[in-house]
């Protein structure tokens, strides 16, 4: 009989369903015996002993689900060595959970922070492999994390609107596009759906080139322009700012987000009225894509394998659409950043997109 706990943490993506399927179907597959285990919300399930044991229905006709069956939330990393309000010690409090449960490994689904918990978790001494989830694409060691492509399918179907009605009324357009701090998921939407401007995190953004970008289409005939700003994007005079000043500006000047600076700093220095476009979270809603939906069912099987081989403390990645195990204590705390001289950057550039630099 062998015994594995999945768990989903973090901001959902699509095809969170469909790797918690892979990896099940082939544990069902080639093991005698199974019982799997489904904490809820994350690693908060685990903490508080909150848990369903999951039958092979639970995994049927999920693979083009979006969400997740068994929830998640965000239990920051920063806190986690912190007692809750009661008391608890939480990473004492999982590993009894799964002591409890008799568990041969925990499977983690999960972004950055929850790559960090399971990172300790395995360092704690229990058998952990973890799953690159993310819409960000900025998870260390992986090529692709599931979730990113069906992202940028819909932050390009935004951009893709937005340009046929910005051609309509000759306008200038803003659309921010997730990624927190990284700027993937606006490099591919962008170039995706044509984006005239893109302004990624990376490249901090100078407003005088902007807007010789807008002013360039203008001369050249085009009455529009398009810009796809990723949320992280900072101008280089923002960024001489400390964190603290950078907040207390946006506040002062009713900006929630840097589309609004952005579209004010266009208004003030040549006049032209901007729209704004913010698809939020429908980035991370919905069925996952045909890409995402192959991508975590290989990795789903790949980590199944990793636990038949008994290799534990990894990250199941992608690199040359091969799947690969990678040590948890190498990727964890760091993050996968869009480089300046990437070729993707470079082949942008030719085609003549500004990235305000
Ligand atoms: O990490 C995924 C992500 O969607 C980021 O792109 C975004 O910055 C963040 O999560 C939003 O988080 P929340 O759902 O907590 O608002």
């Amino acid at each position: 009989m062998k015994r594995v706990g999945l768990l989903t943490s973090g901001g959902d993506c699509q095809a969170l369903n469909a790797t918690m399927r892979g990896i099940v179907k082939a544990l069902a597959n080639n093991v005698d015996e199974l019982e799997v285990y489904g904490f809820m919300n994350g690693y908060h399930g685990m903490i508080y002993g909150d848990y369903r044991l999951l039958t092979s229905r639970d995994f049927s006709g999920i693979l083009t689900k979006g969400g997740t069956m068994l929830g998640s939330s965000r239990t920051p990393f920063k806190d986690i060595r912190k007692p809750d309000e009661k008391g608890l010690d939480k990473v004492e409090a999982m590993k009894q959970n799964y002591y409890k449960l008799r568990l041969d490994c925990l499977f983690v689904l999960g972004g950055n922070g929850s790559q960090k918990t399971a990172n300790l978790l395995s360092e704690e001494g229990l058998n952990v492999i973890h799953l690159p989830k993310t819409i960000d694409n900025d998870i260390w060691g992986t090529d692709m994390t599931f979730g990113f492509y069906s992202a940028v399918n819909i932050a390009t179907e935004a951009i893709d609107c937005i340009h046929t009605t910005a051609a309509s009324h000759n306008r200038v357009f803003i659309v921010e596009v997730m990624g927190h701090k990284v700027g993937w998921l606006t490099l591919y939407a962008g170039i995706a759906s044509g984006a005239d401007v893109i302004l990624i995190p990376e490249i901090p953004y100078h407003i005088d080139k902007v807007l010789e970008a807008i002013d360039k289409r203008t001369r050249d005939g085009k009455g529009f322009t398009v810009l796809a700003v990723a949320e992280g994007a900072v101008c280089a005079e923002d960024l001489k700012l400390s964190k603290k000043e950078y907040k207390k500006k946006m506040e002062k000047n009713n900006y929630p987000s840097v589309a609004y600076e952005l579209a004010d700093q266009i208004l003030k220095k040549s006049g032209n009225e901007v729209r704004i476009t913010v698809p939020g979270h429908t980035q991370r809603g919905g069925a996952p894509c045909p890409y995402d939906r192959a991508l975590s069912t290989r990795l789903g099987v790949a980590a199944a394998q990793a636990f038949l081989d008994g290799d534990f403390g990894k990250m199941i990645g992608i690199r040359n659409n091969k799947t690969v195990r990678v040590k948890l204590n190498e990727s964890a705390g760091k993050l996968k950043v869009v480089e300046k001289d990437d070729q993707f950057i470079k082949e942008a550039k030719l085609l003549g997109i500004s990235f305000g630099d």
